[in-house]
């Protein structure tokens, strides 16, 4: 019962949530649309990710040991780390403006290859300047009318 409890929990997030965001944790309700939810398909939808993670492993490290532990020449890392301007979205402590720069020079001596996506931020340009930056337009949800640049950041 505790197992199914948590399970559904973790598929409300998954449905539900914005980006593993801790603090101030959204629902999104809408007026015109169905409902993400849809419990008829609960079972199926948990069994599907029951499935899909069956053969991955997940790691619960700050950034600096995860990459420390997995480099090598053939890994390659995609790296989404929380927005600049949004550093404390996932806790208080773990994540500061200052770590843009200690990534930075946590990738610039890795073996493996890196893609990082990132919000258009002036400094995030400067600090990254020394890796490829490409900008994308995306739509941060479907019904988006006016596209926002983004920057994927990478060293190959
Ligand atoms: C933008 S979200 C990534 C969302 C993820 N790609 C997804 O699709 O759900 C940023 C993530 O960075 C994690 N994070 C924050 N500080 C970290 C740190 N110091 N080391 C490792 N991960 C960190 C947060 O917990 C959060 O899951």
């Amino acid at each position: 019962m505790v197992g199914l409890l948590r399970r559904k929990h973790f598929y409300y997030l998954l449905k539900t949530g914005f980006a593993s965001k801790i603090h101030q944790q959204t629902f999104a309700v809408s007026t015109v649309k169905k409902s993400r939810i849809n419990l008829l398909r609960l079972e199926e939808e948990l069994s599907e990710i029951h499935l899909r993670l069956s053969r991955v492993s997940i790691e619960n490290l700050p950034y600096q040991k995860f990459i420390e532990k997995y480099d090598r020449p053939h890994t390659f890392f995609y790296i989404d780390p929380p927005y600049y301007g949004c550093e404390d979205y996932y806790g208080k402590t773990i994540f500061h403006r200052d770590d843009f720069m200690k990534l930075r020079d946590v990738l610039s001596s890795i073996q493996g290859k890196f893609i990082m996506s990132i919000n258009n931020v002036a400094e995030i340009r400067r600090l990254y300047s020394g890796f490829t930056i490409e900008d994308v337009e995306t739509a941060y949800h479907v019904s988006q009318k006016r596209k926002v640049v983004e920057l994927l950041i990478r060293n190959y």
